[in-house]
């Protein structure tokens, strides 16, 4: 786990790179930090390793504090990749993986394991790999050595700052795959720093988005779109809302020749081959009708439910078609399967099957 309690950095030319800053990453999670340029990511991640040291406030690793710490032990115990593909040039790939754990004087046997260990988690073949040099990979292969180098003797906590931003897109996403993939199985602490906000997202499990030295907000991905608190956000996360977040009240139909008021329903005044859904005189939702009664166990979706956790419910319905969208009881619309194809294609680009 990572605190920062109030932390602020003022640098000695009156730099004010962080104003007051206070996060808790949770074991195990990966709180992305994102803003402009400028905006203190950098000098907030190098003061968690003590590269640099805060003016005021406290920084925890599990509890305690970070100068308390054997400043090596300190940063060998935390695993640091930085943007900039820094394997010693003159090492093979085996030996850049292995200046840590041979720090921490492991033994040989131990240190081969990892190295081949490591290697074959990110998909480059030890026997292969381990004896080449660095200037013998690709950009996005040295990187991803750098990524393993930082897990090579098993820390608990990982810094990465603009680890992909060098690479060429299909490296990136590549490696955006692998960390995900990686982490599923290590379970690591991670601090990740990135201007891309797409990447911020894919790999965040929440993203903390800075301005000026200091927190803007700090929420999933799914909040920072569904619910940016400023315009700042608002324009820094851009339009990427996904049809899928869009709420169910946005596309249901509120005209639905489906809706039956109960007083109709109670003279018989409707047709029996068609599913109908019963409202009260004032717009309450009472049920849909089946095999000649108004039954209420079905299926119903409160209005600001997003697309995607209402197709996880509607997914689960063998029989059920037509689904009342609720507002505070009342009825504001209907919503069918159809709707929902219909509105998930017009918002999709489409061209030969591959989303655009
Ligand atoms: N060593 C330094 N001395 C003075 N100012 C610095 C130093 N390092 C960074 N800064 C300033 O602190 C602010 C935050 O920088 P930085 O943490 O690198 O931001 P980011 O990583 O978000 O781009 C910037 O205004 C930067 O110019
Ligand atoms: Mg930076």
């Amino acid at each position: 786990m990572i605190e920062f309690d109030k932390v602020k950095k003022i640098y000695p030319d009156g730099t004010e790179a962080i104003r007051e800053f206070s996060l808790k990453v949770q074991a195990g999670e990966i709180v992305t930090l994102i803003g402009p340029s400028g905006c203190g990511k950098t000098t907030a991640m190098k003061m968690v390793n003590r590269l640099i040291e805060p003016t005021a406030g406290d920084i925890y690793i599990n509890e305690q504090k970070v100068n308390s710490y054997n400043i090596h032990e300190l940063r060998w115990n935390i695993g640091y990749v930085l943007q900039e593909i820094a394997l010693f040039p003159h090492m093979t790939i085996g030996e850049n993986i292995s200046v840590v754990p041979e720090m921490k004087k492991w033994k040989g046997k131990k240190v081969k394991k990892r190295i081949d260990e490591l290697l074959e988690m990110v998909g480059l073949d030890p026997t292969t790999y381990q004896k080449r040099m660095p200037r013998e990979l690709s950009g996005g292969q040295q990187q991803r050595i750098g990524v393993v180098r930082a897990l090579a003797a098993d820390p608990d906590i990982i810094l990465m700052d603009e680890p992909f931003s060098a690479l060429d897109p299909i490296s990136r996403e590549q490696l955006q795959t692998d960390i995900k993939t990686l982490q599923k199985e290590i379970k690591k602490t991670i601090l990740f720093v990135t201007h891309d906000m797409d990447e911020a997202m894919a790999l965040g499990d929440r993203v903390c988005l800075m301005k000026d030295g200091e927190i803007v907000q700090l929420d999933t991905p799914q909040q920072l779109i569904l619910n940016p608190k400023t315009e700042f956000v608002r324009n820094f996360i851009g339009e990427r809302k996904s049809p899928w977040q869009t709420a169910v009240d946005v596309i249901c139909d509120p005209l639905s020749s489906h809706v039956l008021t109960k007083e109709a329903f109670e003279q018989g005044n409707f047709d029996q081959n068609v599913t109908y859904i019963v409202t009260d005189r004032n717009n309450m939702y009472e049920g849909v009708v089946s095999k000649g009664t108004i039954k209420p166990e079905f299926l119903t979706l409160e209005n600001d439910l997003p697309l995607y956790k209402a197709t996880a419910l509607i997914q689960q319905q063998d029989t059920q078609h037509l689904f009342p969208v609720i507002k505070q009881g009342k009825l504001i619309g209907v919503l069918s399967n159809k709707k929902i194809v219909e509105y998930l294609r017009s918002k999709t680009t489409l061209e030969n099957g591959v989303i655009q």
